[in-house]
């Protein structure tokens, strides 16, 4: 049923946020990012190469997209190659790093058409250079697009992030631009490849895996974490709806208390 709603004109998307009773903006995640996992054994099922997985895998970042921008979700970032992938085989990062171009090849027409902005974050400078020319473009296309950000973390580990983000403090510091008392979190935040964007509200991980894998570790501190046995390629429409719907029950208290608890 949701399927045929999904991807209508603006006046169905309100309906449609009525109808999966995501009527309290509040609720509605802002930020939701996605380790998108189970690739593999989604092909390995069906005694397909590995790389049919992450060709379906890529489709379901299309219809993930669509959804979330349908549903007003501000940011959605996807956890789509770790600094860590580079010890695969290299035919499948060679697949890897062509996906990009395939990706947006197909849908950036409906890009445009959405309003969405396309971003990146990772280590950019070691993707091959055709993968970094079709993302450059992408961004460069986008850049004052103002509606869903979809955020692609390529070549990404949180660990060289937070590694990069205190060299470059050190370098403001040497310097004499940055003074060692006045760093606090807010100066970490700031340096971290994150830091246009609002802290993840709920993370995803498909495919029955509970790690964190290297994947925003400053970032997820409060961040409310989905877990599900469901390979990427498999996920769609509904258990995206499931997250959200387990994310509206949640209680955020963020070390504190909420009003009724206080006696
Ligand atoms: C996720 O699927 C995609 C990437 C990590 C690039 P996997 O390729 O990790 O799939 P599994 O975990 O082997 O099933
Ligand atoms: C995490 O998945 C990275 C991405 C989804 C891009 P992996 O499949 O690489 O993680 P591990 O190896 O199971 O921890
Ligand atoms: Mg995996």
């Amino acid at each position: 049923m949701l399927k045929n709603i999904f991807g209508k004109s603006k006046k169905e998307k309100k309906s449609l946020k009525e109808q999966q009773n995501l009527s309290n903006n509040d609720l509605i995640p802002s930020h939701i990012a996605i380790i998108m996992d189970g690739n593999g054994r989604w092909a390995k099922k069906r005694a397909l190469p590995r790389v049919a997985g992450h060709h379906e895998g890529m489709k379901t970042v299309r219809k993930i997209a669509r959804c979330a921008d349908d549903l007003g979700i501000k940011v959605l970032t996807l956890y789509a190659f770790s600094t860590e992938n580079w010890k695969r085989p290299k035919s499948e990062v060679d697949y890897l790093m062509g996906l990009p171009e395939k990706f947006l090849k197909s849908f950036m027409p409906e890009i445009m058409e959405r309003n969405i902005r396309v971003q990146m974050m990772g280590e950019k400078e070691a993707l091959p250079t055709s993968t970094q020319t079709v993302l450059n473009e992408a961004m460069e296309r986008t850049k004052n697009n103002s509606g869903l950000i979809l955020n692609f973390a390529m070549n990404y580990g949180s660990r060289a992030e937070i590694v990069r983000a205190m060299k470059d403090i050190m370098v403001e510091v040497s310097k004499g631009n940055l003074n060692v008392d006045s760093i606090d979190e807010s100066t970490i935040t700031n340096y971290l490849m994150t830091s246009q964007l609002p802290e993840p509200d709920l993370l995803i991980r498909t495919s029955g895996e509970v790690r964190l894998s290297n994947f925003m570790l400053w970032q997820l501190a409060y961040t409310e974490f989905w877990f599900t046995d469901t390979l990427w390629p498999d996920f769609n429409e509904e258990t995206l709806m499931e997250a959200i719907h387990a994310f509206q029950k949640r209680n955020r208290r963020y070390g504190g208390l909420k009003g009724e608890e206080i006696n």
